[in-house]
């Protein structure tokens, strides 16, 4: 008998900055007509606020209550915190540290989790982040992890037009280490560090153009929701 599902898919797209999340996810999402929400703007639009604020980004107690309380719309253009349209300011380097220090805090990954989880109830869902598809949606129907190697992640975040602001210069040497830095963080804090799920696919990118990964994650999509016994309608 055929097996039929249901619920609306959520498809998971984890793995390290540079790695082409962003671009890959928004296509997929395009694709198959589900909601694309992108997790790391939520902790760059905690940081962005939490400075606007005059907050100390180490005072967990008062940037998780931030993070808990502050209006949020995320849509695939523009990123809004509290009425201010952040979707530029949140990409300048100073948001970049300044995020990764607000994403080591478990308090305010506990609320910006729960904030995530209720996207679901709205639908089919690509959500892109570093634990979404170990934390945030153990039971995704999907789960990609993207990657490439660090010397093409430096090159593809250089050249990124939304990353530009603040450092139009920035050579790529500064690029790199700013990236290792990040990424170092991510992948060693003690809260949901970033980390390939089981069950998660591994797609290397390295040498890839984007519309080819794009199809490349399409094709895994898909086969993976027919087997699932998801709807043509997403397939
Ligand atoms: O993907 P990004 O570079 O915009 O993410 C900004 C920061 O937030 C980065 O330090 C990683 C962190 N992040 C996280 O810890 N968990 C997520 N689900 C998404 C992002």
């Amino acid at each position: 008998m055929t097996k039929t599902t249901t619920h609306e898919p959520v498809i998971t797209i984890d793995g390290p900055s540079g790695a082409g999340k962003g671009s890959v996810s928004r296509a997929v999402a395009k694709k198959l007509g589900c909601r694309y929400v992108d997790t790391g703007a939520m902790y760059r639009a905690v940081a962005w606020m939490a400075t606007h604020d005059g907050l100390a980004l180490d005072d967990e107690p008062a940037v998780s209550a931030l993070a808990d309380r502050v209006e949020m719309t995320l849509d695939d253009q523009t990123v809004l915190i509290e009425g201010h349209d952040v979707t530029s300011a949140i990409r300048t380097a100073h948001i970049d540290a300044a995020a990764a220090r607000v994403a080591r805090m478990p308090a305010v990954r506990d609320v910006l989790v729960r904030r995530q989880r209720a996207y679901a109830a709205a639908g089919g869902l690509v959500m892109e982040g570093r634990d979404i598809g170990t934390t945030v949606f153990p039971e995704a129907d999907v789960k990609i992890y993207l990657d490439a190697s660090p010397e093409e992640r430096a090159v593809r975040r250089a050249s990124d037009p939304a990353h530009g602001l603040g450092r139009p210069k920035a050579a790529l040497s500064s690029v790199a280490s700013a990236l290792e830095a990040r990424d170092h963080s991510d992948r060693t804090r003690k809260s949901s560090p970033l980390v390939k799920a089981g069950d998660a696919v591994h797609v290397d990118t390295t040498g890839t153009p984007l519309d080819g990964v794009v199809e490349q994650v399409l094709d895994i999509v898909r086969q993976r929701l027919a087997a699932a016994g998801f709807s043509t309608h997403f397939i």
